[in-house]
């Protein structure tokens, strides 16, 4: 263990995040950290996401001391990763932030903790330790997540496996496994009587018995995956007419354009703008099984009881797979709708993976990770008893 030096009291911790799934994943963590006397913690958004990113912080009400502001339609990596480096780069100059919180592996992440080292600024990374050991996919996610592991002093690995990772990598000091946040963050959204702000919702879950939800969103899957994905949903949707398809689309044209163009128009296919936090986690909740290429979508799912496929060729996720609730189905038509079909068709295969599992939390892993930096800096005598492990 590496015990760090405060430089004040409290404690000054900047949470940094930018897009929808960091934004879900650092909520509950900054409420946690908020209700520790022995600490302070301001919020930083990139905003690389604009209106996903508000949707959630309108939920969870928080609102942001620092706003960066860099969302730009169509934005390239490198757009993103310079404009966050400069803004983050100013706020640090005059926010005497002991710690940087940085959460997972996007552009937002990477960019943040390469500006927090600059500034020589102690670097938590929130989420540690999930790998494919493939650059190229997801990409720029396991480059970017590789980097900041590098660069961060303390590492909060979701699982035991993930800190394995870390080790492998000789990443050895400050690891902690915590579990995931967003399975605290299911504690703030999930309720037996949500109403839906989605009219929509409401009429299809009583409309129909079954849905199924849909979300594709990530850069390799754009192109000819996506295609594949969308012939395969449709080809399911005309099959199946007694069951629902419920798919909110992300906002970025090369998602939402081809998802449009061939999934509108079908009776049982509902296209929706993104939905905020509440009505999707509700969602989740309520439907039959799920269809993603969504990371934390792949961790909502088995907490709730639902299979997912996971629509793409590889997981960094792969707890859910080993626990039987999670179906890696890769990205071409025939597999897609061979696995759909499967879990539509056969009761046994859909029961055999409808098990509520939490591989990936039991919602306490804000309350860890706020133990393992008051441990750190020496405001604590303890480490918390990592998850998975029974306290003694
Ligand atoms: C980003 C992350 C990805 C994460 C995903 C979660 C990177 C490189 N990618 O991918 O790891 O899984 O977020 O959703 O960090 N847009 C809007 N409004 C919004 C958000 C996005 O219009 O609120 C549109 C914009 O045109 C934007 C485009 O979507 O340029 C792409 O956004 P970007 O953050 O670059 O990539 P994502 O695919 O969202
Ligand atoms: N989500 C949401 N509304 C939507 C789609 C997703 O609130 O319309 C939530 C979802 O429940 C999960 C998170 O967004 O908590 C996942 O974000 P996304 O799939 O965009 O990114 P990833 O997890 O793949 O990085």
């Amino acid at each position: 263990m590496n015990k760090l030096i405060a430089g004040q009291t409290p404690l000054r911790v900047l949470a940094v995040f930018g897009t929808r799934p960091e934004a879900i994943k650092m909520a509950p963590l900054v409420k946690e950290l908020r209700r520790r006397e022995q600490i302070s913690c301001a919020v930083c958004v990139t905003a690389q996401h604009r209106e996903l990113l508000d949707l959630v912080n309108r939920h969870f009400g928080l609102t942001p001391d620092f706003d960066l502001n860099v969302m730009q339609q169509s934005q390239s990596l490198c757009g993103i990763a310079s404009r966050i480096i400069s803004g983050l780069a100013e706020v640090l100059a005059n926010y005497p932030a002991d710690l940087v919180l940085v959460h997972g592996d996007t552009t937002t992440t990477a960019a943040a903790a390469l500006t927090a080292f600059y500034s020589k600024k102690a670097i938590g990374h929130v989420e540690a330790g999930l790998r494919t050991y493939n650059k190229a996919s997801p990409f720029p996610e396991e480059g970017n997540r590789l980097v900041t592991g590098q660069l961060a002093s303390l590492h909060f690995a979701p699982t035991a496996s993930n800190a394995a990772a870390l080790a492998q990598e000789h990443i050895l000091d400050n690891v902690f496994v915590t579990g995931n946040t967003v399975i605290d963050a299911l504690a703030y959204t999930v309720r037996s009587d949500h109403r839906f702000s989605q009219s929509a919702l409401e009429r299809i879950l009583s409309d129909y018995s079954r849905t199924v939800v849909v979300t594709v969103h990530r850069r390799e899957n754009l192109g000819q995956p996506l295609q594949n994905i969308c012939a395969a949903l449709r080809d399911l949707a005309l099959a199946h007419p007694d069951t629902a398809f419920v798919y909110p689309v992300h906002p970025n044209p090369a998602v939402s354009e081809p998802v449009h163009a061939v999934l509108s128009g079908l009776p049982n296919f509902l296209l929706l703008p993104p939905l905020d936090t509440a009505d999707m986690h509700n969602l989740l909740a309520r439907c039959h099984f799920v269809m993603t290429d969504s990371g934390g979508l792949q961790e909502e799912a088995p907490a709730l009881g639902k299979p997912v496929l996971v629509l793409r060729r590889e997981t960094e996720r792969p707890e859910a797979v080993r626990a039987g609730t999670a179906r890696l189905c890769g990205v071409e038509y025939g597999e897609i709708a061979a696995a759909a079909r499967e879990l539509l068709e056969n009761e046994v295969s859909y029961t055999t993976m409808a098990h509520a599992v939490n591989p990936y939390g039991d919602g306490a892993a804000c309350r860890r990770i706020a133990d393992a930096i008051e441990y750190v800096y020496g405001l604590r005598d303890a480490p918390p008893a990592p998850f998975g492990e029974v306290s003694p």
